[in-house]
């Protein structure tokens, strides 16, 4: 009983995976689409020989068993060219039947697509956070990809660090993104809304927490959105108002821009921040509210062990500016 519940709290666990945004059973895209049609070929074709071989060993069980009055070993039968042959065959022509489409399905995964063709982005992963650059567009950005909808996105992805790889179940994947190599693999979003990105190798501490959103909208939403984080990002930081945000951006400037941008300034060691407030998650996993914001710059360890960012030892005030300059940071 103890191992059935805890096969039940399992299957309720899984059914997490259920949701629309993060299901490969759902396909939001052409590859995904191609991907989930081999998994149901195959499946069926595994549940086919599973039936039939469950059949044929329930009638041997039945049909050869032992009956009242029976002595010594039954006849035995060793060899038999027939059903060696079907055997054999059978198996081979299943294989057959799911290799053509997979090899085919690999070449239409496989093929690159040229800037003419295909939105190129760069994807950078790093332990534990994804970075996302449009090298077309001259916009970066991290952990909100944002993609335009019915359009070829040709991904190029590498990695920081260790590997980690890039997968975005609703619309396909997955790949591994490695250091010092560049990966490929195209996708494509065929419905505005949000999907949800994974690290699928594991990389780590926090690998399991290793999130990115996904967000998908029409192409003229997509050009508005990249032509202000263009803007932005040609320009300087502009300067905080309100006195507890400036108190922040003095302490942003001091502690964080080495490692952090925002707009044109600072360092690619962290997330870039330019449209930070505008992201739906902080650090990827908890929702955006000023109070999770706080928690994860009081102690980053706590929220994602393992990771780079330092713990700056700010108290309750500086803490507080710091949030509320965050909070500045939008290109909506
Ligand atoms: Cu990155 Cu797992």
């Amino acid at each position: 009983w103890r191992q059935l519940s805890l096969f039940g709290l399992l299957a309720l666990a899984l059914t997490g995976c259920g949701k629309d945004e993060l299901s490969t059973l759902k396909p939001s895209g052409p590859v995904a689409a191609m991907q989930f049609d081999l998994m149901k070929l195959s499946s069926a074709i595994m549940i086919g020989v599973f039936i039939v071989v469950m059949l044929i060993f329930t009638y041997v069980l039945i049909r050869y068993r032992k009956r009242p009055g029976q002595q010594g070993i039954p006849k035995q039968v060793e060899g038999n060219h027939a059903l060696e042959i079907l055997w054999t065959v059978i198996p081979f022509l299943l294989l057959i039947v799911m290799a053509i489409p997979t090899v085919t399905t690999g070449f239409e995964l496989h093929k690159e697509y040229s800037k003419e063709e295909a939105l190129q982005v760069k994807v950078t992963a790093h332990q534990f956070w994804w970075e996302f650059e449009y090298p077309d567009l001259g916009v970066a950005t991290a952990q909100d990809l944002v993609l335009p909808v019915g359009k070829k996105v040709q991904f190029h992805v590498t990695s920081a660090d260790v590997m980690h790889a890039f997968w975005i179940p609703a619309l396909g994947g997955k790949i591994d993104t490695n250091p010092g190599q560049e990966n490929k693999i195209w996708l494509q979003a065929d419905k505005t809304g949000t999907f949800y990105g994974k690290c699928a190798e594991l990389c780590g501490a926090s690998h399991a927490l290793m999130d990115f959103k996904v967000e998908v909208m029409d192409q003229a939403a997509f050009d508005s959105w990249a032509n202000g984080m263009k803007g932005v990002q040609a320009a300087e930081p502009v300067a905080a108002t309100a006195a507890s945000a400036a108190q922040g951006q003095e302490i942003f400037n001091k502690s964080c821009l080495g490692c952090h941008a925002v707009a044109g300034k600072g360092g690619k060691m962290g997330p870039n921040l330019t449209n930070f407030a505008d992201r739906e998650r902080v650090a990827g996993i908890l929702a955006h509210t000023p109070e999770n914001v706080a928690e994860w710059l009081k102690d980053p360890q706590k929220v994602k062990p393992g990771n780079n960012m330092p713990n700056l030892n700010l108290d309750d005030a500086q803490t507080k500016a710091l949030v509320d300059y965050l909070q500045t940071l939008s290109v909506k």
